[in-house]
């Protein structure tokens, strides 16, 4: 999970929303400029919490049980974290876009994300996806304790 999210949403998907969405929407209207901000913001703090749930894995990885709710912290403060970036996005910035943006700039930003790279593309098909949820469970089957 952490490789996925530092391979697609940091290195890819982020940026783009940046250099595409946002930039767009603030040649529109200065109206989401404050939105806008916060968001670029959080993609950076996102990083850097990724880099606090990466150490905190490693952390549970070598002390054991100790560490365990230190991790569990971190994911559902990460998770909490994440879910409200989306919220802003989806509840302010994809309306407003809606309202501002042009065809031709949704040409333009579907292109863009349309050639995204996910790195587990290779993979082929859902049923690796499937291993992998398997794999996160048997790892970890307490989780929700
Ligand atoms: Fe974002």
């Amino acid at each position: 999970m952490l490789y996925y999210i530092r391979e697609f949403p940091d290195q890819i998907h982020h940026p783009k929303e940046e250099q595409y969405l946002f930039a767009r929407l603030r040649e529109c209207t200065d109206e989401c400029d404050a939105v806008i901000e916060s968001l670029e913001h959080q993609h950076e703090e996102g990083e850097r919490r990724v880099s606090a749930l990466e150490r905190a894995l490693t952390r549970y990885e070598l002390a054991g049980a100790g560490m365990r709710s230190a991790l569990r912290d971190e994911v559902i403060a990460y998770a909490e974290f994440y879910a409200n970036h989306r919220h802003l996005e989806e509840s302010i910035i994809l309306p407003a876009a809606q309202r501002y943006l042009t065809t031709a700039d949704w040409v333009e930003i579907d292109e863009a994300f349309g050639a995204n790279r996910d790195p587990f593309e290779s993979l082929g098909n859902e049923e690796h996806l499937d291993d992998l949820y398997a794999l996160i469970v048997q790892t970890v089957p307490d989780a929700r304790s």
